[in-house]
């Protein structure tokens, strides 16, 4: 996690550093820092907290003739959150900034050690970097010292680095995380995403593994190994700053919630005419697969678990899904004619990667569903299919969720199609009613007064329980996600008839209980689960498709939600659930946007 960025240029250097790092701090924000050059020497400034005590400590200074630095946000990884363990690192003649896990963190400190150095700070980064101070005291070269300290650093790492006796020049190299280099035309960047620089460009250059990118005010070098120079073409991200931005809403969150609907439009709409009706362009290249494992963490797996329902039921074929951290670890059984459906939002996420390599070592084909364009996942996976959602911000992953599973869907209807157990008048069916999704997401928003009120009765509650059956289980579990990691309310998901089996004696008088019941076959069991509960002091709001019947009184409150065909209701039913975290988590005074302990790019395992 962490976010980096760099800039040399024409000047406001420093503004433009905490501005991009303001843009990053979704990437963590246990501290902060910058380093700089100023007075014919290298500055750093750094504090434990948040940004704004990092702007506050420049608020007096005229620091508009700077013309170049690097600055860091943290999620600490290596050491506890202080100000002598923030980033930047180094000292009077070296400071870098760096995101990943350097693993041989003991060894290098022992070859430092032994070469006189001592450490200021308990994180692994400053080693890396006073291993390239080091090495450039050796080999007086700063290319040759960074491609050297690569080839001696095991781990991961996004590097930003600067030299005092090499002014307004900004170094960078990466491993397994990502960093990329903008020109624009105030001066050069590098960012770990490109929402830290919209304001100045949308061009854009992945610095690939091995190279170094090398930045003055006015051109970028891409260095090889070897020491030969590399051409490179820029990208550009279609994506301009506003959707980056608040627009009008108190919170990334809520605003993430309100474009759900056009996020949903946007992933399948194209890719539905692409397949109906004449079904000629396939979604994506693959044979029909025997198996398929869905591996994905947090909220990216609950998608997947819908993808499961949704692919077993349309096309018959079994669905494993599984969390990457344990599928890495665990030799997983893989077969010719099985696929790896790998769904990251962000891309990066380090144990999600490990799993799409592991499947590639074994030959399994790896599809991925992924939001952020040009991300490493996107890059290695055999094929991939971008979600179009637009940046998500918000570190609590809601139009991502939906968008995801909105693909699935797709996927599942093509696979159905293309097996043979679905008819072309029946795929056609679904497609429509798919297309017309984002109509029912948007009309769902509409209960969000009452999801605020019973967000505001919940927040008093210490202890949370969803519960559903099928596909609401697997809705619940997301459900209970978004509670917890928002608002710091202990809650769980149960399958609801699982409750008796132990977890029904945490329920006591008052204790809320939140369930979800969108299939009809499932609805009478759901009932019987529901008054399980309530008989023992349960407060139950009911969340259920309209037109379901149910018993009077069955609970304290009913809130409907649109009549869609079932196996798409998750697109609607989730939309409560978040709004329930959001209003909670806003009614108890937690930051809604930045929680804590959390960053949205998870890339250490
Ligand atoms: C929860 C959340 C996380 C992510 C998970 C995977 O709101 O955002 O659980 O879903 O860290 O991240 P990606 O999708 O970027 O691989």
């Amino acid at each position: 996690m962490c976010g980096i960025i760099g800039f040399t240029g024409g000047g406001n250097a420093i503004h433009k550093l905490l501005d991009g790092l303001e843009a990053l701090e979704y990437r963590g924000y246990d501290s902060s820092g910058v380093a700089y050059f100023a007075d014919g020497a290298l500055k750093c400034v750094k504090t434990k907290g948040r940004l704004s005590s990092l702007r506050e400590r420049f608020a007096e200074t005229d620091d508009s003739a700077v013309l170049s630095g690097i600055g860091h946000t943290r999620w600490a990884t290596h050491g506890e959150v202080s100000d002598r363990n923030s980033h930047p690192h180094g000292n009077s003649r070296v400071y870098g900034v760096h995101n990943g896990i350097v693993e041989n963190y003991t060894e290098l400190s022992a070859y430092l050690s032994r070469r006189g150095y001592s450490f200021e700070s308990d994180t692994d980064t400053e080693r890396a970097i006073l291993l390239i101070d080091c090495l450039y005291q050796s080999l007086k070269d700063p290319v040759k010292a960074m491609m050297q300290a690569s080839s001696m650093i095991k781990g991961s790492f996004a590097l930003g680095v600067v030299f005092a006796d090499i002014p307004n020049t900004v170094f960078a190299m990466r491993r397994d995380s990502p960093l990329l280099a903008c020109p624009s035309d105030e001066g050069m960047f590098i960012a770990s995403d490109i929402s830290a620089v919209l304001r100045y460009t949308r061009r854009f250059a992945i610095i690939e593994e091995g190279e170094l990118a090398v930045l003055t005010h006015n051109s970028i070098r891409f260095i090889l190994p070897d020491g030969s120079a590399r051409e490179k073409e820029y990208e550009s991200v279609t994506w301009d700053t506003s959707a980056a931005e608040r627009g009008g809403f108190p919170h990334f969150m809520l605003k993430e919630i309100f474009e759900e609907a056009e996020a949903v439009s946007r992933t399948i709409s194209g890719r539905i005419r692409e397949m109906h009706p004449s079904f000629e362009i396939p979604l994506f290249e693959m044979e029909i697969p025997k198996r398929i494992h869905i591996i994905a963490c947090g909220t990216a797996m609950h998608a997947g678990l819908m993808g499961k329902y949704a692919i077993e039921k349309l096309a018959r074929i079994p669905v494993n899904v599984e969390i990457a951290s344990e599928f890495r670890y665990r030799d997983p059984i893989l077969e010719k004619g099985d696929v790896v459906l790998i769904i990251s939002q962000s891309g990066e996420t380090a144990d999600t990667l490990a799993a799409l390599r592991l499947a590639k070592e074994r030959s399994v084909h790896t599809l991925a569903i992924v939001n952020v364009v040009g991300s490493t996942i996107a890059r290695e996976a055999d094929s991939v299919l971008y979600t179009r959602a637009g940046p998500e911000i918000a570190v609590a992953s809601t139009k991502a969720y939906s968008v995801q599973v909105a693909l699935l869907y797709l996927i599942a209807i093509r696979l159905g199609e293309a097996s043979g157990k679905l008819s072309p008048c029946k795929t056609e069916q679904l497609c429509r009613e798919l297309e017309n999704m984002p109509e029912y997401i948007e009309e769902t928003l509409n209960i969000r007064e009452r999801c605020k009120a019973v967000a505001e009765r919940c927040s008093a509650h210490h202890s949370i329980f969803f519960i559903g059956r099928g596909q609401d289980h697997a809705l619940c579990m997301e459900a209970a996600l978004k509670l917890k990691e928002i608002s710091y309310i202990h809650c769980e998901a149960y399958a609801a008839g699982e409750m008796k089996h132990g977890t029904i004696s945490l329920i006591e008088n008052g204790t809320p209980v939140f369930a979800f019941a969108t299939e009809e076959a499932l609805l009478d069991k759901t009932v019987n689960n529901i008054r399980e509960v309530t008989s023992r002091g349960a407060s139950v709001t009911l969340f259920v498709r309209a037109g379901l019947k149910l018993p009077q009184g069955i609970a304290d409150e009913v809130i409907e939600l649109p009549c869609v065909r079932e196996l798409f209701m998750p697109l609607c039913a989730v939309l409560p659930a978040q709004l329930i975290a959001y209003y909670t988590a806003l009614t108890l005074g937690c930051d809604v946007d930045k929680p804590r302990n959390l960053a949205k790019s998870v890339t250490v395992e």
